[in-house]
């Protein structure tokens, strides 16, 4: 039986790529493929990955469910926003401090205009059909392969990306990386510094090689940090994602110049948002449905 032509959780993951990763590069695909042919090239690249990133972290956390696929299929694009809104909201009151260093893709959920939000639930149900949610319940799945980054490579030309030179490491690759790193003598505490993360594969990488050898990658420390505003927002989604912990310090700056202004601009970030969160507890109200439908106060861990 198909809801709006999409099976239960049950069949879709009955249905999803054997490999995770194939199924990450089975959802990018889909949701390059709708933008390009819905909104008109890599526009709004914001809200593409924006979106997808609002769904993903409103995945259950476990493989088991629930199904949120139902809840999602009927609405309409202003309802999709409003869920969208919600699930930043339960993501706010959990770590203030992701969610601001998250700002660049979801910041325009606080205004959006009559073009950002045309056709999003269209956008959301090819998500869904994807898999994303199954997706992103499953640790094993959720860390083969940087959905994310995937998307965003996809709404970036070559020479744009030439001219950054962001060329994100395969998954294959950084697997590889990963394996070198952290399966010779690391301890819990250990930190993982990246300062040109991209879309932080590595941290990726690093955090399935410790998985594999029986180690949670909650109890080491990491920060991740890139120049470009959207690669460092995707780090603080990801890195709920890939359940690196709340040790996570995700930054966007320059690492070559001096280091250390990053240092205290995280602080302070860190310091403002966890006291604004205590002041405004609902990052964006919402008008369709209560703050945190259909998630209670705090996301998956
Ligand atoms: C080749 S990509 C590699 C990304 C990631 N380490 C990987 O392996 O997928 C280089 C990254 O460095 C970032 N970058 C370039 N100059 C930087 C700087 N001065 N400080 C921080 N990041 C920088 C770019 O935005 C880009 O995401």
């Amino acid at each position: 039986m198909t809801l709006y032509g999409i099976p239960p959780a049950g069949m879709r993951r009955a249905m999803a790529p054997e490999s995770g990763r194939d199924h990450a590069h089975a959802i990018a695909d889909a949701a390059h493929a709708w933008w390009t042919s819905n909104r008109g090239g890599s526009s709004d690249r914001a809200i593409a990955v924006g979106t997808l990133a609002g769904l993903a972290l409103s995945a259950p956390s476990r493989p088991e469910g629930p199904d949120y696929g139902p809840l999602l299929l009927p609405l309409n694009d202003e309802q999709l926003i409003d869920a969208l809104r919600a699930g930043w909201n339960s993501f706010w009151t959990y770590d203030p401090d992701l969610t601001e260093a998250a700002r660049p893709l979801h910041d325009w959920l606080s205004h959006p205009t009559e073009t950002d939000i045309r056709g999003l639930s269209d956008y959301a149900r090819v998500l869904v059909r994807a898999g994303l949610l199954e997706y992103c319940s499953d640790t094993a799945r959720a860390e083969s392969d940087d959905v994310l980054g995937l998307l965003i490579t996809r709404m970036r030309s070559y020479s744009e990306r030439q001219s950054t030179g962001e060329f994100f490491t395969p998954a294959v690759a950084a697997d590889h990386m990963g394996d070198i790193l952290f399966s010779t003598d690391r301890r819990p505490g250990d930190l993982f510094l990246e300062a040109a993360a991209g879309t932080g594969t590595m941290a990726r990488a690093a955090a399935a090689t410790l998985r594999f050898f029986g180690n949670d990658p909650a109890k080491y420390r990491w920060w991740l940090n890139d120049l470009d505003p959207l690669n460092s927002a995707c780090c603080a989604v990801s890195a709920q994602l890939w359940r690196l912990g709340r040790h996570v310090t995700v930054s966007c700056g320059d690492a070559l110049n001096d280091p250390r202004l990053l240092e205290e601009a995280v602080r302070e970030r860190a310091e403002r948002a966890t006291a604004e969160q205590q002041t405004r507890p609902v990052l964006y109200p919402t008008r369709t449905r209560p703050p945190f439908w259909p998630w209670q106060s705090v996301p998956p861990s």
